[in-house]
């Protein structure tokens, strides 16, 4: 085949599987076949890899293969991710309504419905139509940087249709947005990442029930920093906001531009009154089971731009928009037991188990008190009836008892003086939580209800028991290990077995485990003994944050274990660091830099390290934070080519100046470099008076 013929072919290979990935994911016809699209994309790579010069950034082939990363990098969103304020009741709308008139008492305007998704939200940016960067919220000004795992996702279009031909826009509306086409460069839309109940039902299966919820897995696919494991989670996509103004004078008109340009988006349902919103939500809340997704309520907002506009926002969130929740689940039941069980740090946490009940379609049967002071706030007894509670996310909670239920053989409930595990001693201590990022709460949320979650902001006193053996605590630990090193082939049960058979004494044995081992187990046979190695053999290599991390230090989240890994580089070099050292790191305090002393002074510490490394684990080294100069701060963007230099060249050359490489240009940008046929970037920071220099300039300056 001639070059010719093949670019005619590849065209029409792309537009095909645009086509069918747009009428599946975006119009949701069942009558797409997926062997028929696995088929054209087959053919697409075949073609591409001949003609590796026929590739383009767009093409459905890009979706996958990204190399994994070492850490996510931050990037900051051009206008703040806003969140919404919630109401649980008609009265808490009338009250917001009555808010809204008391502001804009001359105004008419009404309400644009849609479900509220419940899964994370997350911006899509374009540039002249090609998805350029994919961010999470963060702290709603900046952001991570996500774009390889959100190309994974199909419902994401790589390319938008700037000419509109699909959607059903009035003649009116459509000049109106190519109009605004024409001066627009970049398109920002927000939306939610989510996973169908239906794929996260199939996953859970696959994998034992390892996940807690569809919305949580859904996160976690997101931050898998190797995108082919976010591409194997089968994510989803769903628009609510079309950030930049093509022309929209309402929000429902907002959703019909996203849809013509290509994003997965429902139809708003347009409402005069609040009487038409709660009718509106009267429906979604008893057909909410029906619907692909898990939602938790529906979103209202002023549908009329230049009053919602006018509105502004207050504190977090829009005025004009609220989400008009469905209300926290509810069931009673009876506490039959308090146990106790053992953490990871050695931390005591007391567990009602219950009997069991179902609360919003899941059945409960335990659920964590957290710690003494929770069970004295509550007063509750073992033996009392008590009311649960299920809110937006899955952990159950005890929120009331029910004392005129009572029948005075309810038993007083005391934490023990010994480890229930290891009757060991125990010793009040202070746990912190401290910086522990959402992947951690995961783990939490994974091991139900394992560790206390009052302790989760940010910690407080729990007992805790002393026993460095403590089996309890080393079967927690290797958990919070194997989920640190990512291989979610093996977890709590697993781990159990495991010990129980004789496999493992600790986390380096896992390392060591061979396929002849956990095969003859029960239940457990050839293919998942070939799944479980692969994976373990998947992971050996690991960054030095996430080892440092996976180390499960007191005190030490995944934000220090960063720091740490930034600072000393190696392994080597943090084991021998000085405490002074240690406590010199900004972001560490006294305590965590304790902590991680003590840790490396120990010689059992020592020793597992030496073990793992002996079992092949490879530790990354890390590349060292630059303190000093000429950059130090400055945020640097780099537009065209540069003669000297190559692009990651450029990179690393601002990094080792101390500065921070940033892909787009925002007020925030220091200096943007402009090499030979420079892009957008140039114009923008001319429009934004940010300093311009020239390849010569930057040179010098970083000599
Ligand atoms: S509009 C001002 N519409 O709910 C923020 N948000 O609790 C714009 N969400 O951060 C939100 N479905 O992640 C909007 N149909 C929907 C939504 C939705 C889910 C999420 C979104 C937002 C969070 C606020």
């Amino acid at each position: 085949m001639q070059v010719a013929e093949a670019k005619n072919r590849i065209v029409k290979l792309r537009e095909q599987i645009e086509d069918l990935r747009y009428r599946y994911h975006v119009l949701d016809d069942p009558k797409v076949t997926d062997e028929v699209y696995d088929s054209l994309n087959r053919e697409l790579k075949a073609l591409e890899t001949r003609f590796p010069e026929l590739m383009s950034a767009d093409s459905p082939s890009q979706r996958i293969g990204g190399k994994a990363l070492d850490k996510f990098v931050k990037v900051k969103h051009d206008s703040r991710m806003l969140s919404l304020n919630d109401a649980f009741s008609e009265e808490e709308m009338q009250d917001w309504q009555t808010r809204i008139k008391k502001l804009e008492a001359n105004s008419k305007w009404t309400y644009a419905c849609e479900l509220k998704f419940d899964g994370l939200a997350t911006s899509l940016v374009y540039e002249d139509g090609i998805f350029v960067l994919g961010a999470t919220r963060g702290d709603g000004f900046v952001g991570e940087n996500v774009t390889q795992n959100l190309r994974t996702v199909q419902a994401i279009p790589l390319r938008l249709d700037l000419e509109l031909k699909r959607g059903k826009l009035s003649e009116e509306l459509k000049q109106r947005v190519i109009s605004s086409l024409k001066k627009t460069k970049k398109i920002e839309a927000r939306g939610e990442v989510l996973m169908k109940k239906k794929d996260f039902a199939k996953l859970n299966k696959l994998e034992h029930g390892k996940y807690a919820n569809p919305r949580n897995t859904a996160a976690g696919a997101v931050r898998q920093l190797d995108p082919n494991v976010t591409a194997s989670r089968k994510l989803f996509w769903q628009a609510y906001s079309l950030v930049t103004d093509l022309g929209q004078t309402t929000h429902s008109e907002e959703h019909q531009i996203l849809l013509a340009l290509g994003f997965p988006v429902q139809q708003t349902r347009d409402c005069l009154t609040l009487q038409e919103v709660f009718k509106f939500k009267n429906w979604v809340a008893k057909s909410r089971d029906k619907f692909d997704f898990e939602i938790d309520g529906i979103v209202v907002q002023v549908n009329e731009r230049q009053t919602f506009n006018r509105l502004g926002v207050v504190g977090k969130a829009p005025r004009g928009s609220i989400a008009f929740k469905f209300a926290a689940k509810k069931a009673t039941t009876i506490i039959e037991n308090i146990i106790v069980q053992v953490g990871r740090q050695g931390n005591l946490t007391p567990v009602a188990i219950m009997q069991p009940v179902e609360v919003g379609g899941v059945t409960v049967a335990r659920a964590s008190l957290h710690n003494i002071d929770e069970i004295h706030r509550l007063g509750v007894k073992i033996g009392d009836t008590v009311v649960i509670q299920r809110a937006g996310d899955v952990i159950p909670q005890i929120v009331e008892v029910l004392p005129k239920m009572r029948s005075g053989k309810e038993k007083e409930f005391y934490m023990p003086k010994k480890c229930p595990v290891c009757q060991g001693d125990v010793k009040k201590a202070m746990i912190t939580t401290q910086k522990t990022s959402k992947t951690d709460q995961r783990s939490i949320t994974d091991s139900r209800a394992a560790v206390p979650r009052s302790l989760g902001e940010g910690g407080g006193v729990a007992l805790v028991c002393t026993n460095r053996h403590c089996p309890a605590k080393n079967l927690r630990g290797i958990g919070h290990f194997v989920n640190a090193f990512e291989i979610y082939t093996i977890g709590p049960k697993i781990i159990s077995r495991f010990k129980d058979e004789g496999l493992i004494s600790d986390a380096a044995d896992i390392f060591t485990l061979k396929k002849e081992d956990i095969e003859p187990l029960e239940r457990f046979g050839e293919k998942s003994a070939d799944n479980i190695i692969a994976s373990i053999d998947q992971h050996r290599k690991i960054s030095l944050a996430k080892f440092i991390y996976s180390l499960g230090i007191l005190h030490v989240g995944e934000e220090t274990a960063i720091d740490l890994a930034e600072h000393f580089g190696t392994i080597e070099k943090l084991t021998s660091a000085s405490f002074e050292e240690i406590d010199s790191i900004p972001n560490i305090g006294g305590a965590v830099a304790k902590s991680v002393y003590e840790y490396f002074q120990d010689e059992h510490s020592l020793k597992f390290i030496e073990k793992l490394l002996k079992s092949g684990v490879k530790v990354e080294s890390e590349k060292l934070k630059v303190k000093s100069g000429p950059l130090l701060g400055k945020k640097v963007v780099v537009t065209g080519i540069l003669e000297s230099l190559s692009r990651d060249e450029a990179k690393e050359a601002v990094r080792k100046a101390g500065g921070d490489w940033v892909s787009s240009v925002s007020k925030n940008t220091d200096y943007v470099v402009v090499g030979s046929e420079p892009g957008s970037k140039a114009g923008k920071a001319n429009s934004l008076e940010i300093k311009i220099l020239s390849e010569a300039e930057f040179l010098k300056l970083i000599e």
